[in-house]
């Protein structure tokens, strides 16, 4: 496993992370399985982890937990999320910080995840969803560093909304937050237009999330794909989105060259980009950590397919369905 510095804080993370929502929040999971992948990523030098509350109300941040004490002599990076008060994922232009993130909601939520990981602290604090407009009041940011000094959080990050990479850029400048947050991936190509290079001005933090494109990335989804009833993916590769997503993935495959799969091609292509820290793929199956831990040892992709896969780009607008 390689590492990189993650922005100002100084740590060393893995750039291959963790990201811990399917094994919590997604319905076809299984908790012994989930439990064995965490631990072989530990085994294989994997060190920053990203869970949230929402996540199963807590039950991820449990397992995180669990991971942390079942591992005493390493030194993995946890990092949650405060929830939205209003519990509405993405965050819209009309909603204020009292409906979203009140100092009152903010104390009360950290304390209630360090109790579900029976933690006495977390390295890094996110808000989950994100307006920049937010950055007129300070109360979030005066709170956040308030639990700081207390010892109960040691760094601060956002987490920008689905496809609104735009939305998180005035907080990176502002020099308040240490982290941001977001989808990248051979798709969602946005945040290298102005989040990217604000973050490597400001030496703050990237994130990179939904690595998969919440899973048609690894090549594996077809028009037949159905998700259990209540799982979050049923909602979001409604038909139409399914169709477009299908189509879009069977001609990146071409692309694919010999002795890669398209999952670590996926990978490498995000481990490109300087700016990343560290990536963050939801994993429930040991197999598919031992592959993706691989990624980082191949190293980036040779110039030719980066350019290649910039051409892959696909802008998205956020719709009903796209949370
Ligand atoms: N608003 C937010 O802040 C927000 C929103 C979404 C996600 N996140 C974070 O980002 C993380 C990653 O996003 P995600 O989990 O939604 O989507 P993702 O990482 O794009 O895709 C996860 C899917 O890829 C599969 N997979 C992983 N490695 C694979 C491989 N090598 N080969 C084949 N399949 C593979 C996983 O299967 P298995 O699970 O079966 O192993 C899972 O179905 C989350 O876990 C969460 O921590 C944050």
């Amino acid at each position: 496993m390689k590492y990189r510095r993650f922005g100002r804080t100084a740590w060393q993370v893995s750039e291959v992370g963790y990201g811990m929502w399917g094994m919590a929040g997604w319905k076809d999971s299984n908790d012994q399985e989930s439990m064995e992948a965490l631990q072989r990523a530990v085994d294989l030098g994997c060190n920053f982890f990203d869970t949230a509350w929402a996540y199963g109300d807590g039950k991820s941040e449990k397992m995180l937990g669990a991971l942390v004490r079942a591992n005493p002599s390493k030194r993995l990076y946890t990092a949650t999320k405060v929830p939205p008060k209003n519990l509405r994922w993405p965050s819209r232009r009309e909603y204020t910080l009292d409906d979203c993130f009140p100092p009152d909601h903010i104390e009360k939520y950290v304390e209630s995840s360090l109790k579900n990981a029976g933690l006495d602290s977390f390295d890094l604090m996110q808000l989950h969803v994100w307006e920049d407009q937010w950055l007129k009041d300070d109360r979030w940011c005066r709170t956040l560093d308030g639990l700081r000094r207390r010892g109960l959080v040691r760094a601060i990050g956002i987490s920008v909304n689905r496809w609104e990479s735009w939305n998180g850029v005035e907080t990176v400048r502002s020099g308040l937050v240490d982290a941001v947050q977001v989808i990248y991936n051979i798709f969602d190509q946005t945040a290298e237009d102005e989040l990217f290079p604000t973050c490597r001005e400001r030496d703050v933090a990237v994130i990179a999330r939904v690595p998969f494109d919440e899973g048609s990335l690894t090549g594996h989804l077809t028009l037949q794909s159905r998700w259990p009833e209540g799982d979050w993916r049923a909602t979001y590769f409604v038909p139409g989105n399914l169709k477009a997503t299908v189509e879009r993935v069977e001609r990146l495959k071409p692309v694919v060259p010999a002795g890669l799969t398209l999952p670590e091609m996926a990978l490498r292509f995000i481990l490109g980009h300087p700016a990343v820290s560290t990536i963050i793929p939801g994993m429930r199956k040991a197999r598919h950590v031992e592959m993706n831990v691989a990624a980082s040892h191949a190293g980036p992709l040779p110039a030719s397919l980066l350019a290649e896969l910039h051409r892959h780009r696909w802008d998205r607008t956020p719709t009903d369905w796209s949370q």
